[in-house]
């Protein structure tokens, strides 16, 4: 069975008093224990202090990107051993937001792919086609590409530690989202393509659905059969609001 899992990408937002409310939030908050797992993706310099001020909840914490490479001379990077060692538990790859403003391109996100699972880091490998990608009827081929180009690239063994999340860019910060049945439909062919690598993967990898889930979406979209949770960005700012989309999916 697949545990839904919702994860909050702050983005560059947040601070130190961000963090210290959402780790009381979550002190405060019951949830079944191993009904959902839940995670925090806050900006890389409040890493330690989520680590801390979770403790004791059920939230781990996340990256939102790793450097593909081990070590060395790469000004600014981050690797995947380090993000280890701050107790991070998923890193993101793919997003959107790195692919277009970072120009990180599909052979950069398979290697941080690699090396997050090298570290038994649980890589979330976000999908999603543009407006006019979506309006030309291309967005089964372009969120297919993006997932073959790392599924290919990885064994049969770091397959398994993926997560996948179908954010259609149209629906990221726009206030936009996909229609339950749009993201279904997406969610479905993703599956399916799974199947060409193996039956039991297919069955067992989780797929968040990203792009202006908030509460009042929420349920509708985690109750479709292929939807296994969600990667919330400007909702996972509000306590309230985070919490109550992990709810919705527990
Ligand atoms: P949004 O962002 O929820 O603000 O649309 C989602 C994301 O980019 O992961």
């Amino acid at each position: 069975m697949r545990i839904p899992l919702i994860a909050g990408n702050w983005k560059m937002n947040g601070s130190l008093a961000l963090i210290e409310d959402f780790g009381n939030a979550f002190s405060r908050t019951s949830f079944l224990s191993s009904a959902i797992d839940i995670a925090v993706i806050p900006p890389f310099p409040y890493l330690a202090n989520a680590d801390e001020a979770f403790e004791g909840t059920p939230v781990q914490i996340g990256a939102q990107t790793l450097y593909g490479e081990a070590s060395g001379a790469f000004t600014g990077a981050v690797s995947a051993s380090m993000l280890k060692e701050f107790g991070v538990h998923y890193v993101l790859v793919g997003h959107s937001e790195r692919r277009t403003l970072f120009k990180e391109d599909d052979a950069a996100i398979l290697a941080q792919a690699r090396a997050a699972i090298d570290e038994g880091i649980v890589p979330i490998l976000c999908v999603g086609e543009t407006l006019e990608e979506r309006d030309e009827n291309r967005f089964d081929d372009v969120v297919l590409g993006q997932l073959d180009a790392v599924m290919n690239g990885l064994s049969e063994e770091q397959r398994r530690q993926l997560v996948v999340a179908y954010e259609p860019v149209w629906a990221i910060g726009t206030g936009r989202t996909a229609t339950p049945e749009q993201a279904q439909e997406v969610h479905a062919s993703l599956r399916a393509r799974l199947r060409h690598y193996d039956e039991n993967l297919a069955d067992n990898m989780r797929l968040l659905y990203g792009g202006s889930m908030k509460p009042a979406n929420a349920q509708e979209l985690l109750s479709q059969a292929d939807i296994d949770g969600g990667l919330i960005g400007g909702a996972s700012l509000k306590p309230d609001d985070f919490i109550a989309i992990c709810h919705a999916a527990g």
